[in-house]
């Protein structure tokens, strides 16, 4: 696979096939991210990652506003976060994002996380919030209602989830009306999820990968001693040595290679630049993606212990490891 734009089957539409990520894990300032995607529109990125939760859509809508780009080469997905889950409620969140970033429409809307479960930033690991729940079906389609309706109204474009898991999506595939066609989820070569993966290309869903590069920089409470670093494992070195690149670029082609988009974070424009450039030449071969396919370490960096319920084992709760929902 070789290609700068993925086609989407279900609507002939099509997406950039790499995108920029703008959470800032609470330590990037605002205009400093804005900044950051003013470089990468000027690079050529045309698809960015953006979020209401992560505070800086204003800053972002406003670089775009500027860009003077069409809007039909642009790719812009926003996210509803877990304070806003319910019909009405993801209604007035995607507008609210569409003011903050001057948009007349969305290309994707996501559900950013399947629990309605929330947390303050810069929050510590035990953090949880005191109506945290489990996953409950029908609460769900009640938030699903609402991204339906954002896109019969035509102000989205595509909808999908985000951190789902396989026994999840077999519970609500049946009962949408609209389909999600996209999940964002947490990819890069020690944490590969292959079942998964293909389960969702089975389904017609287009896997997004974020964290692609392993987020080195991602917010303390997601670290722990045991965690993996991508750009340091010694196969991605080794590949990244003969292709005389940053072991970065190794983790972009594989996702790309594997019909992943990933969405690289990076306010350099040096890492910018060489993330964007990394899908386009020189690929991995046959005999390199097979060694990186031993990289697979199940090395899950955004176990999302803050959005744990009273009652909840461990974070392993949240992701259905054994294909039970728990409760
Ligand atoms: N849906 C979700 O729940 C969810 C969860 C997590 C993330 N995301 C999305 O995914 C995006 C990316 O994930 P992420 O930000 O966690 O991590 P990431 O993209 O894996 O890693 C970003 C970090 O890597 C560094 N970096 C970037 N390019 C580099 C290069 N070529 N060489 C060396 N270092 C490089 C960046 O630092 P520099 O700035 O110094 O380059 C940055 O600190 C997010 O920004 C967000 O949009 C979504």
């Amino acid at each position: 696979m070789h290609t700068t734009r993925f086609p989407i089957a279900a609507t002939g539409a099509t997406i950039p096939a790499i995108g920029m990520g703008t959470f800032g894990s609470d330590h990037i300032d605002h205009e400093v991210m804005a900044q950051a995607v003013r470089t990468a529109l000027k690079i050529g990125y045309r698809n960015i990652d953006c979020a209401s939760v992560y505070g800086n859509e204003k800053e972002i809508g406003a670089v775009l506003g500027a860009s003077g780009i069409a809007r039909n080469e642009l790719w812009i997905t926003s996210k509803v976060w877990n304070d806003s889950h319910g019909k009405a409620n993801v209604i007035k969140s995607a507008k609210q994002s569409l003011i903050d970033l001057g948009l007349e429409y969305l290309d994707l809307y996501l559900v950013h996380w399947p629990v309605p479960n929330f947390h303050p930033p810069h929050c510590s690991v035990d953090s949880r919030s005191p109506d945290a729940r489990p996953f409950i079906l029908e609460e769900f389609m009640d938030t699903w209602a609402g991204m339906e309706a954002l896109v019969k109204e035509g102000v989205v474009r595509h909808v999908g989830t985000s951190n789902m898991t396989e026994a999840k999506l077999k519970l609500v595939l049946p009962q949408c009306t609209v389909r999600p066609l996209f999940n964002e989820m947490e990819l890069h070569p020690t944490f590969q999820q292959r079942d998964f993966v293909s389960y969702i290309k089975g389904e017609g869903i287009i896997p997004i990968g974020f964290s692609p590069l392993g987020s080195p920089n991602r917010p303390e409470r997601d670290k722990t001693e045991e965690d993996l670093v991508d750009m340091e494992h010694p196969i991605v070195v080794q590949i990244a040595k003969r292709h005389n690149v940053h072991p970065a670029t190794i983790c972009l082609k594989w996702a790309h290679q594997n019909g992943i988009i990933p969405i690289p974070l990076s306010t350099k424009e040096r890492n910018l630049q060489s993330n964007f450039e990394a899908i386009v030449s020189d690929p991995l071969t046959d005999e390199e993606l097979l060694l990186l396919r031993d990289v697979e370490s199940n090395n899950r960096l955004i176990k999302g212990q803050v959005f744990l319920w009273e009652g909840a084992t461990g974070w392993q709760d949240l992701w259905d490891e054994d294909g039970i929902i728990a409760r």
